[in-house]
């Protein structure tokens, strides 16, 4: 916005006629994106392209301290712009200059560069910080997990101001190099491809890249001593997966079902369309959460995912993730079906082809599990607040809304979707209103009402919607 000319004095006007525009004109950015369920997350005023993060983690102590350099793109003329982060930081730059920073509520970071930063020109922030992760509290908890012989950052939303500065939320992705330096005879696991080993003064670097779109709390590190597998996909990928030294009795049904990632990849590329990155794993800590995630190339699973022995089905959820959630994210938390809904839907398509019962009858089957007053059916899968964003509703509910998307557009038309969705959509986000348009494009139905009864109503769609969608 120009304001110069309608400034009341002329003496006014000269001041600010004498100065850049930018500095007449530069306001802070937005400490929130915008996003509906977590306005605070995220920033406002810039895009991140690239983070480079080069930290050293000793796990005795569980301290972790470094430097990030994050490059980005002002996307107004800027006075001030916020960081999500939640450790403490010694120093700030914004281009070689120093910043002034405080940090506000729990984890914003506010930086105020020397000089106002011009829209649309690229700016590069250096953080220095250090902390202790386990004992930082944000909205009451951490989720940097800690293990026998180091640490974890794996959560959804929020992991990413445990360990780095960013601009936390999947509407600004970017790439990255995630290089530690830990204890020899320690290990740290990231993201992407293993670059570099180096060892000196007792301490070993691991660096790792991911060189695609990747949103912040995608990126994941983990420290610790872990049983290391390499191998590569027929197409040339490089598979790295790893399992901690401390899994006892559990490691076997882990490696059993870690160890097949190459092949569900495979699988799933003949559903999906082709693996959208280029690196491909998973990490199994020790850690007692229980859930897993699709931290992009590498997800994350716990130990109590193999307790009962091999868990092919959250290797294919997971994987399912790295096109529906990673490569195709979603623009808004609210969103969280265009991740949930496709993975378990996928899960169930594995079943089928394995032959432990097709997606149909397991879309029969937990509808009919779930009785009309029970719990389940009030949440809707399409928009579940925050507080059920995780809910199995999301998941069961929104992989019965594709079998009746399936069952009413035909499989040619189904399965059309499903391999052009991410193909179309790659590295980008979408919402589920997206993915309404774009079924009803591909198959040329109107599908509105279909949507709306298994994704936006919060009660159990009767069985007149049920028989129609073939369930
Ligand atoms: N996206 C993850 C999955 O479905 C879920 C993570 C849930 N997070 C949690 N803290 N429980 O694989
Ligand atoms: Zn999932």
């Amino acid at each position: 916005m120009r304001h110069r000319l309608i400034v009341p004095t002329a003496a006014a006007a000269c001041l600010l006629l004498a100065v850049p525009a930018s500095a007449a004109d530069a306001t802070p950015g937005a400490p929130g994106i915008g996003d509906s369920y977590y306005p605070g997350y995220g920033n406002g005023g810039y895009d991140v392209s690239h983070y480079d993060l080069r930290l050293k983690y000793q796990p005795a102590t569980d301290r972790l301290e470094g430097t990030a350099t994050v490059l980005a793109t002002a996307t107004q003329d800027l006075s001030r712009f916020n960081l999500d982060f939640a450790l403490d930081v010694s120093e700030v730059l914004v281009g070689g200059r120093k910043a002034a920073f405080a940090a506000k509520g729990d984890h914003e970071l506010e930086i105020t560069p020397a000089a106002p930063l011009d829209s649309g020109r690229p700016f590069t922030v250096v953080v220095r910080y250090g902390g202790t992760p386990s004992a930082v509290k944000v909205g009451g908890f951490t989720s940097w997990l800690r293990t026998r012989d180091g640490g974890v950052a794996a959560n959804e939303p929020e992991a990413a101001w445990w360990w780095f500065p960013s601009n936390d939320h999947p509407l600004d992705k970017a790439t990255y190099d995630v290089s530690v330096a830990v204890p020899d005879g320690t290990q740290a696991i990231s993201n992407g491809r293993l670059v570099s080993t180096t060892s000196r003064l007792g301490w070993t670097r691991y660096s790792w890249r991911s060189g695609k779109p990747q949103a912040t709390y995608l990126a994941t590190l983990a420290v610790g001593r872990f049983d290391i597998t390499t191998d590569t996909t027929e197409n040339g990928l490089p598979v790295l997966n790893a399992y901690s030294k401390n899994l006892g009795a559990g490691a076997g049904a882990a490696k059993a079902s870690v160890e097949r990632s190459a092949e569900v990849a495979d699988w799933l590329s003949g559903v999906f369309g082709p693996y959208p990155f280029d690196a491909l794993g998973g990490y199994v800590p020790d850690v007692p959460t229980s859930y897993a995630l699709e931290t992009q190339t590498r997800p994350f699973y716990s130990p109590r995912q193999f307790a009962s022995g091999s868990n092919v089905s959250v290797v294919v959820h997971e994987l399912a993730h790295q096109w529906y959630g990673d490569s195709v994210s979603l623009k808004d938390w609210r969103d969280i079906w265009v991740n949930e809904g496709f993975a378990r839907y996928a899960q169930w398509l594995w079943s089928e082809k394995e032959g432990e019962g097709t997606a149909q009858e397991l879309a029969d089957y937990t509808y009919a599990q779930h009785p009309a007053e029970d719990a389940f059916w009030t949440v809707k899968p399409g928009d579940p607040g925050p507080d059920n964003q995780f809910h199995a509703a999301v998941y069961d509910r929104g992989a019965i809304a594709l079998q009746a998307l399936r069952n009413t557009v035909g499989d040619d038309d189904f399965f059309t979707i499903l391999k052009k969705w991410p193909r179309d959509r790659a590295y980008g986000n979408a919402s589920v209103r997206d993915f309404e348009v774009f079924a009803e494009k591909v198959s040329g139905k109107p599908l509105g009402e279909l949507f709306d009864t298994w994704l936006f109503t919060a009660s159990k769609p009767g069985a007149p919607a049920a028989r129609a969608a073939g369930i």
